[in-house]
């Protein structure tokens, strides 16, 4: 077999990593229980990096957490390896859990019943969906102040601003509703804040589904124009994923699925936009050539992952 792509240098937007390994987020309830990160938590992206990752993109933050902040010692760390870090930035919109939040309504897009859940969210005002925006951008600049190389945006698995994006439930009839650039607007307006904010040369991926397998959700065209959208509004990365909460076989996919299932729906989606971003690309073993001419790091999650021992996980434990 012939690895030697897999370890050529790479590029995210104008940021070099050392290898195509890309290690993707991955919830590890290994964060301090005020939401901080742990001497434990260090300790295992520290592995991972010693591992020889290029690009370690860390679990999802939550951007409405009370406690928590990014800490350079974490960044110094990794970089210490030359792994680069991205902080993957989310809110659980619907997906929050009542007992870790007072007993308050979650939050949404719409203020529809949840199939996953059976619970009814709070449709977000404009002003709390503005408001919204900022707390991804000031996440956005913590973790640069932090001296992470990049964020990313949880826009896949059912989360908020999957909430937006998919008409499933995303049901408004304002300007953040309807049709798919008006769905889009709250993610292009975190993305304009963040190059405001952060400077457009601060990588930005974001996580979207290829495909929700849902009969009402974002189907494999959707994920296309998508993507076109994201190329257009200038992010450095598309990662995409599947699935959700009413599909999570389609989310975290069982061990039995096939090697590299979801690379079409992955393939499908970036080759549509005129110049694919340099990105992550479908979820692949080690050994398959990266395509000529193009980033295509190879993303490795729970096999990276599988010593690590479960807990609560605090940083995920927001609205
Ligand atoms: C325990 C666990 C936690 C995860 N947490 C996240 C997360 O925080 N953000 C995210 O985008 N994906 C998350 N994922 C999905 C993974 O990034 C990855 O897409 C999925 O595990 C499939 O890839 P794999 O077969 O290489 O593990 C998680 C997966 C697992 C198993």
């Amino acid at each position: 077999m012939n690895y030697e792509n897999l370890f050529r240098p790479g590029y995210i937007g104008g940021l070099r990593i050392k290898n195509r390994v890309v290690m993707t987020a991955m919830g590890n309830g290994l964060a301090a229980e005020n939401g901080e990160a742990s001497d434990e938590i260090i300790a295992c992206y520290k592995a991972r990096a010693v591992g020889g990752c290029g690009l370690l993109i860390t679990e999802f933050c939550a951007v409405d957490g009370e406690n928590g902040i990014a800490e350079t010692h974490q960044t110094l760390i990794l970089h210490r390896y030359d792994c680069k870090v991205f902080f993957q930035l989310f809110h659980p919109g619907r997906e929050g859990k009542p007992q870790f939040n007072g007993g308050r309504q979650v939050i949404s897009a719409s203020g529809i019943v949840n199939p996953a859940t059976g619970r009814v969210s709070h449709e977000m005002t404009r002003e709390e969906i503005h408001g919204m925006v900022d707390k991804f951008v000031t996440g956005a600049v913590y973790a640069q102040q932090a001296n992470a190389d990049g964020v990313e945006l949880h826009c896949a698995h059912g989360y908020l601003l999957h909430q937006f994006l998919s008409p499933h439930s995303n049901v408004r009839t304002d300007e953040y509703g309807g049709c798919l650039e008006n769905r889009m607007r709250i993610v292009r307006e975190i993305i304009e804040g963040i190059h405001c904010a952060c400077g457009r040369d601060f990588p930005i991926s974001v996580r979207i589904n290829g495909c929700d397998y849902i009969p009402e959700g974002l189907q494999k065209a959707d994920a296309v124009e998508i993507a076109k959208l994201l190329e257009h509004y200038g992010v450095s990365c598309i990662n995409v994923s599947s699935g959700g909460y009413e599909n999570p076989a389609a989310f975290i996919e069982p061990c039995y699925f096939p090697e590299g299932w979801r690379s079409r729906s992955s393939r499908s989606t970036l080759s549509s936009t005129p110049r694919p971003p340099r990105r992550c690309c479908a979820r692949a073993c080690a050994t398959s050539p990266v395509c000529p001419g193009r980033s295509s790091p190879i993303r490795t999650g729970s096999a990276r992952h599988a010593a690590v021992r479960k807990r609560s996980c605090a940083s995920a434990s927001a609205v």
